[in-house]
């Protein structure tokens, strides 16, 4: 079985017997993690975009641990000219990797590099794992293909992006759980900065009001696939 646990912002440590797989390891300079990039030993990267929220520590990481980083062809290219190895793909695409699955989704955001080189699109992703299929929004705004991404890869765990400014607000991000239709929704993307802050517990109740689960991980939590 599969452990979940959230690292803080978009930021989620996946742990099966054998692999150690990271989304988004914005753990240095947040203000919010508990977790230093030296606690985890990674064995795979995921990276949605190239924000500096998301890219975070993946590199060193990724130096650090031989892990390999999977994101768009723009950001793996980036990380192999930095000196790590990287599996580039895009939107659309799904690959087979020792752990499971991944699947790149569309994401409406940006996606520039903390030093202002190009990113690519920005991605959310599924991860298909021991059975069990994690939809990351990545920062997004809401979109009605979600609708599609849902029918076509039945969602079990809805890791979606609610505090608003750059993503989705609440009640955008309730609609997109309407879409998904996930048989559980955990938020993210909240309460790191003053910028972002959410009520966790609204979304939660209207989520609850249109007859879908929602857990609220807090930061160093864990949940059990
Ligand atoms: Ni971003
Ligand atoms: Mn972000």
């Amino acid at each position: 079985m599969a452990k979940l646990t959230f690292l803080s912002h978009s930021a989620w440590l996946i742990e099966t017997n054998q692999y150690k797989i990271i989304i988004d390891p914005f753990l240095e300079g947040n203000p919010q993690a508990k977790m230093k990039p030296a606690d985890i030993k990674a064995d795979f990267i995921i990276v949605t975009h190239a924000h500096g929220d998301h890219l975070g520590d993946a590199i060193p990481m990724a130096k650090a641990s031989n892990a390999l980083i999977i994101a768009n062809n723009e950001i793996a290219n980036y990380c192999i000219a930095k000196g790590v190895n990287a599996h580039n793909m895009h939107i659309g695409g799904t690959r087979e990797f020792p752990f499971g699955k991944i699947k790149l989704t569309p994401a409406w955001h940006g996606s520039s590099f903390p030093d202002g080189s190009y990113g690519g699109m920005p991605t959310g992703c599924l991860v298909m794992i021991e059975g069990k299929t994690i939809y990351h929004t990545g920062d997004t705004g809401l979109f009605m293909d979600m609708q599609l991404i849902g029918e076509m890869n039945p969602v079990d765990v809805f890791l979606v992006s609610i505090g608003d400014n750059f993503t989705m607000g609440v009640d955008d991000a309730v609609k997109a759980v309407e879409f998904v239709k996930p048989k559980l929704t955990i938020p993210m993307h909240y309460n790191t900065f003053d910028v972002i802050k959410a009520d966790a517990n609204d979304f939660k109740n209207k989520v609850n009001a249109k007859g879908y689960k929602v857990e609220l991980v807090g930061i160093g939590e864990s949940y059990q696939l």
